[in-house]
């Protein structure tokens, strides 16, 4: 491991208002920074904001009590160890295109994770942080939406950083990791958090102005499947082949399958066969 660390002096098991505002790099952007010690959902919290007209915002909440995963999922949130966090971005995207956001979310998480921490992650499509072969982040997206392009989105980042296997129920233990499993330390998850809403937001301005293909590169760089041959069940049938790449607009993983045709998909659940 590398990487410049953070500060462990201690660990505090809350997350404090003034304590985050004095951390981002542009405190002003926001024009609610909501700090919560138990909520539902950070994403719900935020969706009800968007509903009273506020248009940018970050929830962050100490623990949540229906946490929400993708595919109607419930994401476990243990209190005080983990980050559980919202930002509700002004963001205008074509329905089509609203997915990569996602994406961009991931390498987001995976680049600080690699770049402060000296922890190598990689992501795994669409949008899931693994370490060492399980789940240390999940990412959600909620769109509010007009007619033709998203009014605003909400990403959703839950990143499992001081937990223990132990918090989490039986059949879960195996398939999740927190960051201070995988690296033996406590981390600060003030300073993590602070950094990776910078660098998302860095990353979505940059997605506004460039589109999707600027980070490719990055992609390759940190993907989980890239090179693997995977199911994916897609609710309608299943799609066996080996991941090649991402589509470079869209964000719709590319699959050739064994006669060599290529396959674009756009949701669903992947598994590995274990082949390669
Ligand atoms: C997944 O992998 O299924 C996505 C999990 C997303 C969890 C985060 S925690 C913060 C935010 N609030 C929620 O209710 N969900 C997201």
């Amino acid at each position: 491991m590398s990487g410049k660390g953070y500060r462990v002096l201690s660990v505090p098991s809350h997350f404090e208002y003034e304590d985050i505002r004095s951390r981002l790099e542009k405190p002003g952007f926001w024009k609610e920074i909501s700090v919560l010690e138990t909520v539902d959902s950070t994403n719900t919290y935020l969706l009800n904001r968007a509903d009273s007209g506020v248009t940018s915002a970050i929830a962050v909440a100490d623990a949540q009590i229906s946490g929400r995963g993708r595919m109607g999922r419930r994401w476990h949130s243990p209190p005080g160890k983990n980050i559980y966090m919202s930002m509700l971005v002004p963001l205008r995207v074509p329905p089509a295109k609203a997915p990569v956001i996602t994406i961009v979310a991931g390498l987001s998480v995976a680049s600080v994770l690699w770049e402060d921490l000296g922890i190598d992650c990689r992501v795994k499509w669409p949008n899931d942080v693994y370490l060492g072969g399980k789940k240390v982040c999940g990412i959600l997206s909620d769109m509010v939406a007009e007619l033709d392009a998203t009014r605003c989105v909400i990403i959703g980042i839950g990143i499992n950083v001081n937990s223990d296997s132990r918090d989490f129920p039986g059949e879960f233990r195996e398939r999740v990791i927190s960051l201070k499993e995988f690296s033996g330390k406590d981390i600060m998850r003030v300073d993590l958090l602070c950094s990776i809403i910078d660098r998302l937001m860095g990353n979505l301005e940059r997605f506004a102005r460039d589109g999707f293909e600027v980070f490719l590169d990055e992609w390759n760089r940190y993907s989980y499947l890239k090179g693997k041959t995977v199911i994916v069940d897609t609710g309608e049938g299943e799609v066996r082949g080996e991941v090649k790449g991402i589509h470079p607009e869209r964000g719709y993983m590319m699959v050739e399958s064994p006669d060599g045709k290529s396959v674009e998909v756009v949701s669903g659940r992947v598994r590995e066969t274990g082949e390669n």
